[in-house]
């Protein structure tokens, strides 16, 4: 009975998978916990009141103007009267109503009114989720500190068309609900300190101009939330990045490779380091003071570069080296043997290594497939969204650091 006395707030919105909410509902309760189902006017031309009020063994709340359901619990304590809100499934539309905080149904005042933990499993056509307005909508709704579980890949039941838009599967909705619900022992890594880099660094060639790469910092990020999620106390040192702080986690700001070498110095002692900065190998000599000119006719200006601190080396080999360091290899050829060689020299205990070949799609994309090498050999992980790889990853730290 791992949710035993937990309070579940369901909300079902409107979609296909909404016949999953009532397998969902079965799945919590027998683990104990309590539900009370809120349903969309959408949600109810996919499954009935009736059938999840007999699963749910619950009043099932439909109505922000009805007269009972007000006087029954009023929305405002629906939304407090629990220990946790689940949404699921979550529609495009649902997450844009909450991203701009509209509340002219229950399900969305109710979302608006709640100070409790929010866990959304959306669930839509591959195109919609892939949509502009949908990625912007679930980027402000993470920052907001909403949990997500899915979407997976797969086939959607309507269309038969594939992609990342498909419910997570109850099971899964289930142990994302355990995680965020559970105690202590869900909470292997607390007392650790991580420090962990994140994103491109920018190196300033003149005022106005700079030297940068391709990194998103979506992986580096995922990462620091991941070690959050799992107890630990994060210092995410962060190059210019356009995507939202992690939940949880103490950002530093950095734009140069000299600047995030202080800023992690600055933030040991720590338990742990993930180095997964894209950190530029050189930098430019001699800062111009002044923004270059073009003069018409004379040649372009030649760029001496310098090279910039290696930060995983020197943390690697710090006197007060964490216990467990773990870098990042980005390369084109020869993955694997070039990923042991660093492990070698840059003192690091992994270090996680993905092909980054154009082809790959992985340096600013949603999804990696590394090799996880360690002192005592190496592992494949298969294809999978960067999220899910952070989470396995701080699996791995949590490991290391099991009853020690
Ligand atoms: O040598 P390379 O850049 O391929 O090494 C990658 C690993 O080293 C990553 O973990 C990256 O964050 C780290 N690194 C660093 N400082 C540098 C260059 C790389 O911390 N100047």
């Amino acid at each position: 009975m791992t949710l035993a006395g937990k309070r579940i707030l369901l909300i079902l919105s409107g979609g296909i998978a909404a016949y999953k909410g009532l397998d969902l509902i079965r799945r919590l309760r027998e683990r104990g916990a309590s539900v009370r189902p809120v349903m969309t006017a959408g949600a109810q031309q996919f499954v009935t009141p009736l059938a999840v009020g007999a699963l749910a063994a619950s009043h099932v709340y439909t109505d922000l103007f009805s007269r009972e359901d007000e006087q029954d619990v009023g929305h405002i304590r629906l939304a407090r009267d629990c220990d946790l809100v689940l949404i699921a499934p979550a529609t495009a539309d649902l997450m844009a109503k909450m991203a701009t905080g509209l509340a002219d149904d229950l399900a969305s005042a109710v979302l608006l009114a709640t100070d409790r933990p929010v866990l959304a499993a959306p669930a839509m056509n591959p195109r919609m989720w892939s949509n502009p307005a949908t990625r912007r909508n679930h980027l402000t709704l993470s920052g907001d500190g909403i949990r997500f579980v899915g979407p997976m890949r797969g086939e959607m039941a309507e269309s038969g068309e594939a992609g990342e838009g498909r419910m997570a599967e109850p099971m899964e909705i289930v142990a994302a609900v355990e995680a965020l619900l559970a105690g202590p022992s869900a909470r292997p890594l607390a007392g650790r300190h991580a420090i962990v880099t994140s994103g491109p660094t920018h190196e300033p060639i003149d005022p106005v101009r700079y030297i940068a790469n391709r990194s998103s910092g979506k992986q580096g990020h995922a990462i620091a939330a991941a070690l959050a999620g799992l107890g630990a106390r994060v210092t995410l040192v962060s190059g210019p990045v356009t995507i939202a702080d992690p939940p949880g986690v103490a950002v530093v700001r950095v734009e140069r490779a000299v600047e995030m070498r202080d800023a992690v110095l600055a933030a040991l002692p720590a338990d742990i380091a993930v180095m997964v900065a894209a950190v530029a190998d050189w930098r430019v000599a001699d800062m111009a003071g002044g923004k270059i000119k073009k003069r018409p006719g004379e040649t372009p200006p030649p760029l001496a570069l310098t090279e910039n601190p290696d930060i995983l080396k020197t943390v690697g080999h710090h006197p007060e080296r964490p216990r467990l360091v773990i870098g990042f290899a980005a390369e084109t050829d020869d993955v694997v043997a070039n990923g042991r060689a660093k492990l070698e020299r840059k003192g690091a205990d992994y270090i996680v290594a993905n092909d980054v070949s154009p082809e790959t799609g992985i340096m600013g994309g949603d999804r990696t497939e590394v090799t996880v090498i360690g002192r005592n050999g190496e592992e494949h992980w298969p294809a999978m969204g960067k999220d899910e790889m952070a989470r396995r990853l701080a699996g791995l730290v949590a490991g290391v650091f099991d009853g020690t």
